[in-house]
């Protein structure tokens, strides 16, 4: 039922044939890997490296830790890790094939030796229970299937005292930035798509705020959060509310 309502709610199932919310969301991704990058960058108005920065910031790395990056997609988030300390050991799980091997060129292109990829799904990480200091998830949480389960997932993965976040769009609150969020991703964006970027494709411009319908707001985050188990949660905003971070502790 709920891979049904999913499916129908983002469109999935007008252009991947298949009844399964994960098999469909890989195959987006799949399809959409060689154009993420340049996705983000448009999408986020030059901004995403700067807010990424700012995000990983509160994970207060340091040398020696074994952190994760859940989502990893095209990399970024694991190779900012390895970018803000040294002498990290990074491991990073992806669904989508297709999103590791750009991740995978990426790293390979910086020497980047202490960052392992894994093809995973979030839902089952392949780690035993309190194996890691931080864990990051970027754009991660909307994806999955069971949004509560993969933060139980992290949760069993992180060490006692160790330190989790996410981050993901938010849901602006004032009247004008909903108005400019309302533009923006809701006009905008879905027409960019439609008309430039993805003709007879799945429009991805229209993924995030399409699936924001179903995406809990950051008060609700942190609810589920805390149900996980999670302690000392808080949140941060970018970009006038239209990026939201929770972050906790185990
Ligand atoms: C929007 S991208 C985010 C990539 C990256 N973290 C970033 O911030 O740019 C979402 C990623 O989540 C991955 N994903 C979706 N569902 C997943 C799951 N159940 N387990 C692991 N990865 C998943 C997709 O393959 C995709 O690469």
């Amino acid at each position: 039922m709920k891979d049904v309502h999913m499916l129908k709610t983002v469109e999935f199932d007008k252009y991947f044939k298949t009844d399964s919310w994960e098999e469909a969301n890989k195959s987006f991704f799949n399809q959409l890997a060689p154009k993420y990058d340049r996705l983000n960058e448009i999408i986020s108005l030059g901004q995403q490296q700067r807010y990424k920065a700012d995000a990983i910031a509160v994970l207060k790395l340091e040398q020696g830790m074994r952190v994760l990056d859940v989502c990893t997609g095209s990399g970024d988030m694991a190779l900012g890790m390895r970018e803000s300390c040294d002498g990290l050991h990074i491991d990073a799980v992806d669904a989508a094939s297709a999103m590791l091997i750009i991740a995978k060129d990426k790293a390979r292109r910086l020497e980047a030796r202490n960052v392992y990829f894994y093809e995973a799904s979030a839902l089952e990480l392949p780690f035993k229970d309190n194996t890691f200091d931080a864990i990051m998830m970027s754009f991660g949480l909307r994806n999955l299937k069971d949004m509560s389960l993969g933060l139980k997932e992290m949760y069993r993965v992180l060490k006692p005292g160790g330190t989790f976040t996410t981050l993901d769009l938010g849901k602006p609150e004032g009247h004008w930035q909903k108005a400019l969020y309302h533009i923006y991703y809701e006009r905008l964006m879905p027409w960019l798509g439609k008309v430039v970027f993805h003709r007879n494709e799945y429009n991805s411009f229209a993924y995030l705020s399409i699936s924001n319908k179903y995406f809990p707001s950051s008060k609700e985050v942190m609810g589920m959060m805390a149900g996980a188990g999670f302690r000392n949660i808080y949140d941060k905003k970018y970009m006038l509310g239209g990026v939201a971070q929770q972050v906790g502790e185990k």
